[in-house]
């Protein structure tokens, strides 16, 4: 037998699926496709994370797009957040090419050219589906994460939350929080030390030069009325496939801030939002951050840990996160070491710094008899990439350099018309981008504090039965650090959709 053969018989066995899967192009061996070693990735192991990477230019963004279409095409539905805004041409199908056609030969798949069922969403006030989150509803833990404040600040924003909660003041937009924090330490100074202590002015005083400072990064853009529900990200079009949900995010490279603050609140309002999975054939979303190392960027050690914390937990709901960077060291090993998927592209060697993140991107794959991995790592081509997956058992898949599959939608943006028709056709732009006035807005919103009050409720006599019945020392590692004030509040009846989440988190 050649070692061609060898190869093709490794990968064959390697990426056997009983299940449902994608392909993601064929292996290469000694820099040539092996027409039909299909490299394909089951869709069961699809929520254990993954990673795209390599140097510029190299193809990241149109894996991500072949990844996102296939996903789409197995009813799976898929949220791209578009930092350069390169991804809306996946509306419409590709115009075809004889290299597309060469490279799917070489695979040996028939290449199909077709658009997809998009839904553009925005941040900002750029056209698209308005993404935004009530200050009540991010609630006091997040926004404590997203200031950084110290133990005694955060204790403050607790207690601003409490009042508010206790006296049915829905906290809308950051607006809304800085006033309630001044009049905590003004006119109601004296309400305020009654029933929660007293509020030191100069704490006050770093929580709003805080919250402007954030304000100044366009966060005051997110939050506020009316708030999005997670559920519509999970949407099948008529023919059976998934949407995909393009988050148009190209004015916020300059505010990691506003970046991370959208994220932590989409992260944590999915989980709480989503039911457990269990045991599942395949994921209920996938999420893809490009140019991922934006989140991390600036992010305290407190935000950090609570990426990591939704990261592992939101796995279990079924929600894979998949991150596209040049690096693969511009994500926290603590993030790496859960990624099942494992897309790396070419990457250069120019200088030593280069040459050692090499080394170490190859010692994080799984050695293989077909391939020197370092070498591989320099030497492939666009649109070709080192791929390591999880087979449906959850065991690495060998390790395939991939002459991957060509988008089947447009590899680049849509014309203003044609983004004009995607935006007409939106079913949730006017379910999102309607003024909701004051008023309504409030008895909204109220309505929804109803429904988390009962919730909390049951969430309490089911924890009082949990309790009862395990008998377990009830003291958690961080409650004891926390001050008194935030102790009482975590144990409080009232539980916010996102608050619920991190009651989990923090324990
Ligand atoms: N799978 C593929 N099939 C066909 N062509 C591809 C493929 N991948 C990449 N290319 C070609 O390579 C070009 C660059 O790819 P892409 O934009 O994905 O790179 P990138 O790694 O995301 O770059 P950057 O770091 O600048 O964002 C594409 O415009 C396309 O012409
Ligand atoms: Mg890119």
């Amino acid at each position: 037998m050649s070692t061609t053969e060898k190869f093709f018989e490794n990968i064959e066995k390697g990426y056997t699926t009983k299940g449902d899967y994608i392909t993601m192009g064929a292996g290469m061996f000694n820099g040539e496709a092996v027409t039909n070693a299909f490299v394909k990735v089951p869709l069961k192991t699809l929520n254990r994370h993954g990673l795209i990477a390599g140097a510029t230019g190299t193809g990241k963004t149109k894996t991500l797009q072949v990844i996102a279409e296939n996903l789409s095409d197995k009813g799976i539905p898929v949220l791209l957040m578009d930092l350069k805004g390169d991804l809306s041409g996946i509306a419409q199908p590709s115009p075809g090419h004889a290299k597309i056609d060469e490279r799917h030969e070489k695979i040996g798949l028939p290449f199909e050219a077709k658009g997809f069922p998009v839904e553009i969403l925005s941040l900002s006030e750029q056209d698209g589906v308005r993404l935004r989150a009530t200050v009540s509803e991010f609630g006091p833990v997040l926004l404590s994460r997203i200031l950084d404040l110290s133990v005694t600040q955060e204790g403050i924003v607790a207690v601003v939350f409490k009042y508010c909660d206790d006296n049915k003041l829905p906290l809308l937009d950051l607006k809304d929080f800085k006033k309630v924090l001044q009049y905590a330490t003004g006119e109601g100074k004296k309400e305020f030390q009654e029933e929660y202590g007293r509020i030191s002015t100069s704490s006050t005083g770093t929580i709003l030069r805080k919250i402007i400072e954030l304000e100044q990064q366009g966060a005051d853009l997110f939050f506020g009325e009316k708030s999005f529900e997670v559920d519509d990200l999970v949407r099948i079009d008529e023919n059976g496939r998934g949407y995909i949900n393009i988050i148009r995010l190209t004015d916020i490279q300059d505010r990691p801030k506003l970046f991370s603050t959208f994220m932590l609140s989409l992260l944590a309002e999915i989980y709480a939002t989503f039911p457990e999975q269990g045991d599942s054939d395949r994921p209920e979303l996938i999420l893809f951050i490009d140019e991922a190392h934006l989140i991390f960027k600036e992010a305290s050690k407190a935000l950090l840990d609570q990426i990591e914390s939704i990261v592992k937990l939101i796995r279990s709901k079924g929600i894979g996160l998949y991150f596209v960077t040049q690096n693969p060291t511009d994500v926290p090993d603590d993030v790496l070491a859960q990624l099942g998927l494992k897309v790396q592209h070419a990457l250069r060697a120019f200088t030593a710094k280069d040459r050692k993140a090499i080394k170490l991107t190859a010692e994080n794959y799984p050695d293989s008899e077909f391939y020197d991995t370092k070498e591989v790592l320099t030497s492939l081509g666009i649109g070709e990439a080192l791929i390591s997956a999880l087979d449906e058992k959850g065991r690495p898949t060998p390790l395939a350099a991939t002459l991957l599959r060509a988008p089947m939608s447009r590899m680049d943006v849509l014309t203003d018309t044609e983004l004009n028709e995607a935006l007409g056709k939106s079913k949730l732009i006017k379910k999102y981008n309607d003024e909701i006035d004051r008023e309504s807005a409030y008895e909204i919103l109220n309505e929804k504090i109803e429904k988390a009050e009962k919730e909390a409720e049951k969430e309490k006599e089911r924890e009082q039965k949990r309790k009862t019945s395990s008998r377990r020392s009830s003291s958690s590692r961080r409650s004891t650090r926390m001050n008194p004030v935030v102790k009482v509040l975590t144990s409080a009846t009232f539980i916010r959709g996102v608050l619920g989440v991190l009651k989990k988190v923090i324990r």
